[in-house]
């Protein structure tokens, strides 16, 4: 059998570690794997590429992805999911293992539905994705804000500042969250809970009267202009405020222990799941297991916000 795998959207530490899983077990089972380069992409550019057992030799502990990735726009129009089904074909391609994120899966689906047997392996340091709890990168995504938070918190210390840290994150706030939690910031701003300038304000003010030395917010992508709202809050509440835009530091470096594990458990498991059948499947972490679910129906689940973590943090933090 012919197993065709490609990494897909932004990048995100483990998908090499994916990549790996899945070439090996495939190789162990005995079939053919082969690697599309530079995501979708790679299909319309028919840049496929045999992969053996040392094509994916050290390479466990690196970010990025060997394959390469892109945000394909082909993939975007009904001609170039057609054209894509049919170079899939035209190369043997049985069952194609996509890892990557929402847009990933979207285009997987549409894939599906023109005929193409697919799996899909979540893959994104937003952990935006509804069905699952713990997508590939996300992990070591916290673990880079972390040693940013720390490092920022030992300055903030000394010169008895606030300090703003912007995260990525887009439409889910999992980053801030448990980055904030896990790092003991004073305030999270995140898209699921509207946004209370007071509150912050007050956290700071509060802290201040304590002697406090240090406050940090982490601030996700997309909500408000990081810079204006530290001038607002300086002014408000007489304490410097600086701000860093963590970017792209988030997206890259050494996955951690969690998110290879996690994600070699998934390669195989997609794997195992290649046999006679088509399928439509997205693979993903369900209360500490691997599962499998239908790849359109985990498209639709939305994603469920942690309110008891964000009220306790709120409580923590006080
Ligand atoms: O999907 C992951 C993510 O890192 C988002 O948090 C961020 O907004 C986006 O990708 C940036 O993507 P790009 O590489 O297209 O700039």
């Amino acid at each position: 059998m012919r197993i065709g795998v490609l990494t897909s959207g932004g990048d995100a530490p483990g998908m090499n570690a994916a990549l790996r899983a899945v070439v090996r077990v495939a190789i162990y089972e005995g079939h053919d794997v082969v690697g599309i380069r530079n995501g979708f992409s790679g299909i319309f550019e028919k840049d496929f590429v045999a992969m053996g057992l040392s094509s994916v030799a050290d390479i466990i502990h690196k970010g990025g992805t060997i394959l390469g990735t892109s945000r394909s726009k082909e993939m975007r129009t009904d001609e170039g999911i057609a054209r894509a089904r049919e170079i899939l074909k035209e190369e043997g391609v049985e069952h194609l293992i996509v890892i990557g994120g929402d847009g990933s899966m979207k285009g997987a689906l549409a894939l599906s539905d023109a005929g193409q047997s697919v799996i899909t392996l979540p893959a994104t340091i937003d952990n935006d994705l509804g069905y699952q709890e713990a997508s590939i990168g996300f992990y070591t995504a916290v673990e880079t804000i972390l040693e940013a938070v720390g490092r920022i918190r030992d300055t903030s210390s000394a010169l008895r500042r606030a300090n703003i840290i912007e995260v990525m994150g887009r439409h889910c706030g999992d980053l801030a969250l448990y980055a904030g939690i896990a790092g003991g910031a004073e305030s999270v701003i995140i898209p699921e809970v509207p946004f209370d300038f007071d509150g912050v304000k007050n956290k700071i003010l509060a802290g201040k009267k304590r002697g406090k030395r240090h406050h940090i917010i982490l601030l996700t992508e997309e909500q408000i202009p990081a810079y204006g709202l530290a001038k607002d809050l300086e002014e408000a509440t007489g304490v410097e405020t600086r701000v860093t835009i963590l970017g792209y530091t988030q997206r890259g470096g050494i996955p951690t222990g969690k998110d290879r594990i996690n994600a070699s458990r998934l390669g195989a498991e997609a794997v195992f799941l290649c046999g006679e059948e088509k399928r439509s499947l997205a693979l993903g972490l369900s209360e500490g297991k691997i599962k499998s679910f239908d790849l359109r129906e985990a498209l639709a689940v939305e994603k469920t916000f942690d309110r008891a973590l964000y009220d306790t943090l709120d409580k923590i933090s006080i």
